[in-house]
């Protein structure tokens, strides 16, 4: 029987080593997106896209994330004396979504971290969405979860995120071997690499951050061996899923924000920052008037005013 797409796992435990020192007492995924944590985003998405229950993956630092969904009754009780009613409509807001937590006792890999969603999944088809990657902040376009669920609905298959990344770079991620050029953005798949070296990868298409599965995938994940980086890597279990099930990928052509990235993060921040109606304004200013002092400091220009 076909079943309806209705649990998100957000795996959110990883150690964050790229974002040290920030990240030692502090989970990547609070980190804040100008005033909103990057997990919030993400929760917003899932609950865009239909999802009803959501499971998140800790580690340490699990308390911010808790306290964060948490309700805050001195804060909210300041507030409404103080007749903050727009900032006590945004507190309320964080309150009202009702997760899960479960915590990864130590960080394996994603693989791993999914396998701890088992309990929660069931035998239902569910989306895995990381914790540290976002699309379409500024809620242009479509979302991801909700197109992948769509396809689902389709094909009834596991389907996992792609998107075209520089050839350079395919050594950051899981890349897919596509059969044939794709119906309309989605591909069948023949194998799923995790961290290829540019010179062995089959494509330029990268897997990102969302991921229909199918609930068959934790029979695999429970005897999967550690993979590139000594770790359980969710792209071998895919992979072998694919063996027994088609697994498609879906090709994603919208914007991508790695946030667990020092770049990302602040690439990030920058441009939902020019599209948040309280700094916008004062951001493009800043922004433009930097922009010219950085053309003047340039030793090109330097040279070009002393010709
Ligand atoms: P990353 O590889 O980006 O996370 O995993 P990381 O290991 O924390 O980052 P670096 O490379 O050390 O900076 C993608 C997502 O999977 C989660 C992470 O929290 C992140 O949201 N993850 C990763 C887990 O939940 N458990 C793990 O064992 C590994």
């Amino acid at each position: 029987m076909q079943k309806k797409v209705r649990k998100a796992v957000i795996p959110a435990a990883g150690l964050g080593t790229r974002f040290l020192p920030a990240t030692k007492a502090l989970a990547k995924e609070m980190l804040p997106i100008v005033d909103k944590p990057t997990i919030q985003f993400i929760v917003e998405e899932a609950l865009k896209s239909g999802i009803e229950d959501i499971l998140v993956v800790t580690g340490k630092s699990k308390r911010s994330i808790e306290d964060h969904f948490d309700s805050n009754f001195e804060l909210e009780y300041n507030l409404e004396q103080k007749k903050k009613t727009e900032l006590l409509k945004l507190v309320d807001e964080t309150t009202a979504i009702n997760l899960h937590f479960i915590r990864q006792s130590h960080p394996r890999g994603l693989g791993d971290a999914v396998l701890q969603a088992k309990a929660f999944v069931g035998n239902e088809p569910f989306v895995v969405m990381l914790g540290d990657d976002l699309m379409n902040i500024n809620g242009e376009g479509d979302l991801l979860t909700k197109q992948l669920i769509e396809d689902f609905d389709r094909t009834h298959a596991s389907t996992i995120a792609v998107m075209q990344v520089p050839h350079e770079e395919v050594s950051s991620y899981g890349v897919i071997a596509p059969i044939g050029e794709g119906d309309h953005g989605l591909y069948s798949v023949e194998t799923f690499v995790e961290k290829p070296n540019p010179e062995d990868a089959p494509s330029d298409l990268a897997i990102i951050g969302r991921y229909l599965l199918t609930p068959e995938i934790f029979n695999i994940l429970e005897t999967q061996k550690p993979g590139a980086g000594n770790e359980i890597q969710l792209t071998d279990a895919i992979d072998t899923l694919n063996k027994t099930q088609r697994v498609f990928a879906r090709k994603f052509e919208g914007n991508r924000y790695d946030v667990g990235d020092k770049y990302g993060y602040m690439k990030t921040s920058i441009e939902y920052g020019l599209k948040h109606p309280q700094v916008a304004g004062d951001l493009r200013r800043y922004i433009i008037q930097l922009g010219k002092e950085l053309e003047g400091a340039s030793p090109k220009s330097a040279k070009s005013d002393a010709e």
